[in-house]
């Protein structure tokens, strides 16, 4: 079958070096480069010109090498990142640059960025941001918002201070492998001509299917190992990371509940996995009638996805304080609105990958992952294995937002490896991560607010409708967070929110940055506008005055003695608001054709961590006896930054630089569990373990020399130094005994931040600390086409302190960028776009400057009193640029996306969008 050009050697340059390769006929370029090549530095985001981590400089010329056949290089030059960090100046100074402003997180958009940066500043030295737009234009980054990325290749100042403690401005730790291209994600470890696999999935969102004779077809299929199906689970064909709702297989028996569930899987050559069609295997489908929607899965007689799940509703979250009909009974103003969201995508740009390996009768999977352990625990279930026999080794993570939360391949891999007893890889392709993982959750919401005649709010009734999908995934967390959050951070005594999963046969609904609370905040905020205007009052002032304080009880009824930050969030925007609704009306009053500009406010706040449950992480340090401090760092670095922030908060709690420290990351045979990265959780949860671990590394070094609290440590070569009153003692570590991992001196400490259950009305104390948020908008309209440009943002962000304010403004910038993109453009549609071709997510053009403020009210629970960030970064994004919709058009709209079609139909008469 092989082509007649095919195997015909192809020689070029690459990276200054003559190579020789025989690619097959049509081989992609950036196959040849990786896997023939070892080139992995190239990466790989779509296979289809969308996302441009693949770029590479072909004769000097940026081009997406996955759209470049091998063969059209004959004779010619190609440069990839790795090389050009070693020979190009212009590269080794944006090597530098990026680090300087953190304008890598994840990380695999990295390469694909410094590459079309390099060919640009070749051409031009020092461009416009105008310029860099254009050049990078191509590559898509879902962490950073773009721009620190401008800044950086623009060449402007960081603002670096090189403190490596808490409150400084340095680099990332891990920052360095990134920008050289040398971070291993998932689909970058495996050797080369590993097994492969192949996950045969439904085309249909339900659907009734029959295998032929598997056996017999493997037999006869040339390069097929093994066929994989639920026959071949020892343990239970079934996992959820909420074990009293696991209801999701491995492999669908009888029935596939959403397109694109896995039914079987295909273990074979990489030769064979270049010829493989799906419809090669042997399996006949039956399409069954499907509800896609809320409304219709709630009817009556509707198919029903789960037994026990009555009406397909999976679950009720519900808080009740006060009385809230009675309260919009008198309240002198009330508003109320229907408002609604489609399914977004999580769109990180590296799509799940890993491979699997036995080592003697253990089997270790190196898989992108955002909670080891937790895979560990599933994967204990699904093979009916002692968990001493599995080890997961997290590869870097190309961005994961909440749904690498899941497990996607890990039991493919394991599986496939325990069966053939040899190694095993699989990369999603864009597609397949698409249509086969979790995403957030379509809603509908309809509120009714109150306010008196003074502007207080009086009464508040929400209730939620959310798609949660075939399967539970993270849907309960969802529906019990919406009620608790739904207020937005303001004082309400008369409250009602119920919040309800509903089955549907779409992908499953599941973690996404804020667990539901962004797709209320848009309803809450929205109608908090609309409140302002009846009332006649400023819609930042009237959020001002109704702001949560300390001492005033949340709608759960928690009260924070300390700690509120949102009234200083929203009052630190008092400048901004007045001088952008001054440019705006300036700017409207100017202009005779079709643009209106328009200034919108929102908040938000986000409780940290679990729900009212346990929620414990463990840290683990060691003292070598050549005076080194390893630090066992078991949160995952999705790009957050975890790697550097909690390294920051130990080596300040020890005393001893940050950047002097040995990191060990996650893996669950060497690292202990700090939980999973999810909830905002791991600067506050993970870093108040890490202060306990270096406040008792450094407790037992002092009584070692008996020294006083107060002596100041120095760490040497073999010895540690305490210098107390002038006096100065050394401790010689090679004279000390070792322990079983190597240490001279060890700690390993525990946090769980102190919650308390929710009783039957939602009344309780969910969450030790919230996190604060106010962000404006200023957006210009084009009334004539509907199209909506942000321009400015500014955003206020309560962190009890900036453990590293650079990668605060990092986590803003990237929060904002997706807010936007839920706001304006971002809505998956299973069938339709399923590719980041037809599903837009914000580019480098689309993202104005941020302005972040970063405001510290000190938290007594934080690790020297610092607030989670991660979720909060994109709550107030939406509903901050509807009201600046509103205010620039007097058209408001409920539904997102506000497409263009949506806004113009809505600007030529349907006000209700
Ligand atoms: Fe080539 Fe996305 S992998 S453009
Ligand atoms: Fe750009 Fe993660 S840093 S995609």
């Amino acid at each position: 079958m092989t082509d007649p050009i095919s195997k015909v050697k192809l020689g070029f340059t690459l990276n200054g070096a003559a190579v020789e390769i025989a690619p097959e006929a049509g081989e992609r370029l950036s196959q040849s480069l990786r896997e023939r090549l070892g080139r992995r530095d190239v990466k790989i985001g779509c296979d289809a010109g969308d996302c441009g981590a693949c770029s590479v400089l072909i004769e000097g010329e940026n081009h997406c090498a996955c759209l470049v056949a091998a063969h059209q290089v004959q004779g010619l030059r190609v440069e990839t990142l790795a090389g050009l960090v070693e020979r190009e100046p212009i590269t080794q100074g944006l090597m530098e640059r990026f680090q300087d402003h953190g304008a890598a997180q994840c990380g695999i958009c990295t390469p694909g960025m410094m590459v079309s940066a390099t060919a640009l500043l070749r051409e031009e030295p020092a461009p416009s941001d105008t310029q860099i737009e254009d050049a990078l234009g191509g590559v898509l980054c879902r962490c950073t918002g773009y721009r620190k990325i401008i800044d950086a290749v623009a060449g402007r100042a960081p603002r670096l201070d090189g403190r490596a403690e808490v409150g400084g401005a340095i680099r990332r730790l891990d920052g360095l492998a990134k920008v050289r291209g040398e971070e291993r994600f998932g689909d970058d470890v495996a050797p080369q001509g590993t097994l492969e696999l192949v996950v045969i999935r439904s085309p249909h969102a339900r659907a009734g299917f029959e295998f032929g004779d598997l056996e017999a077809w493997a037999a006869a299929t040339p390069g097929v190992v093994t066929v994989l199906t639920a026959a071949d689970i020892p343990g239970e064909n079934c996992f959820g990371v909420i074990p009293p709702f696991a209801d999701q297989p491995v492999f669908a028996e009888g029935e596939a509940r959403f397109r694109g569930e896995a039914v079987a899987a295909v273990v074979l050559t990489p030769e064979a996995r270049r010829d493989f069609a799906q419809g090669d295997f042997p399996v006949t489908w039956q399409e069954r009638p499907a509800v896609m929607g809320v409304a219709e899965a709630r009817e009556e007689g509707a198919p029903q996805l789960h037994e026990g799940r009555a009406g397909n509703l999976m679950i009720t979250g519900f808080v009740a304080r006060g009385d809230a009909e009675a309260a919009l009974g008198r309240a002198e103003v009330v508003v109320e609105g229907r408002f609604e969201s489609g399914f977004v995508e999580h769109a990180y740009i590296e799509p799940e990958a890993g491979f699997a390996q036995m080592a003697g009768d253990k089997v270790e999977i190196h898989a992108c992952t955002q909670a080891p352990v937790m895979d560990l625990e599933a994967l204990e279930i699904i093979l009916g294995m002692d968990r001493s026999r599995i080890r997961i080794v997290p590869t870097g993570v190309g961005g994961g937002f909440g749904s690498k939360l899941d497990i996607s391949v890990q039991p493919f891999l394991a599986l496939a490896a325990l069966k053939t007893g040899q190694p095993v890889r699989i990369a999603y392709s864009r597609t397949e991560s698409m249509q086969s993982t979790t995403k957030r959750h379509p809603s509908q919401i309809h509120l009714r607010i109150g306010a008196d005649g003074e502007g207080r709010l009086c009464g508040f009734a929400f209730d939620g409708d959310f798609n949660t999908g075939a399967y539970a995934s993270w849907g309960p967390t969802v529906a019990n967070r919406v009620p608790v959050h739904a207020s937005g951070p303001y004082q309400l005594g008369d409250y009602r929110a119920e919040a309800r999963g509903i089955h549907t046969h779409c992908p499953p609904s599941g973690a996404f940055r804020g667990f539901g609370v962004p797709q209320a905040a848009i309803a809450q905020e929205s109608l908090f506008d609309e409140l302002a205007g009846k009332l006649g009052l400023d819609p930042l002032e009237f959020r001002i005055q109704n702001a949560l304080r300390d001492g005033v009880p949340t709608v759960c009824g928690q009260v924070f003695g300390q700690g509120v930050g949102i009234g200083a969030c929203l009052e630190a925007l008092r400048p901004a608001w007045a001088e952008l609704r001054a440019e705006a009306e300036a700017f409207n009053l100017d202009q005779a054709g079709p643009l209106r500009r328009g200034v919108g406010v929102a908040a938000g706040w986000y409780g940290c961590g679990n729900t009212s449950l346990p929620n414990p992480s463990t840290i683990r340090a060691g003292l070598r006896p050549d005076g080194q401090v390893v630090l066992h760092q078991g949160a995952m670095d999705i790009g957050q930054g975890a790697n550097t922030v909690i390294s920051q908060v130990f080596a300040s709690a020890l005393g001893l630089a940050a950047d002097r420290l040995v990191l060990i990351g996650a893996d669950t045979d060497v690292t202990p569990d700090a939980g999973k990265t999810s909830a905002s959780r791991q600067t506050f949860v993970s870093g108040n373990a890490a202060k306990l671990c270096g406040a008792a590394l450094r407790g037992e070094i002092l009584r070692a020399m008996n020294a006083g609290e107060g002596a100041v440590l120095r760490f040497e070569a073999g010895a540690v130094l305490a210098e107390e009153n002038g006096r100065q003692q050394r401790l010689d570590l090679a004279a000390l005994p070792m322990d079983d991992l190597g240490y001279v001196m060890r700690a390993e400490e525990t946090y769980d931040p102190p919650t308390k259950p929710l009783d039957e009305n939602g009344q309780g104390e969910p969450y030790a600390q919230f996190g604060y948020a106010a962000h404006l908008a200023m957006v210009e309209v084009d009334t004539r086409l509907g199209t909506v440009r942000a321009r400015k943002f500014v955003a206020a962000h309560d962190v009890g302190r900036a453990i590293n304010p650079m990668l605060v403004e990092g986590q803003i910038e990237g929060g904002i960028a997706q807010g936007l993109g839920m706001a304006l453009m971002e809505e998956y549609l299973p069938g339709r776009t399923e590719n980041l071709h037809d599903y837009l997510i914000p580019t480098i053009g689309d993202i104005p400057p941020v302005q972040s403020l970063i405001i510290e009210v000190p938290d007594a629970h934080g690790p020297y009193g610092a607030k989670g960030l991660g979720e909060h970064v994109l709550i107030p994004t939406a509903p901050a640029i509807l009201n600046a919709i509103a205010h620039a058009t007097g058209v408001r709209m409920r539904s997102v996306p506000v497409t263009p079609s949506k806004l113009a139909a809505a600007l030529k008469g349907d006000k209700n969008g």
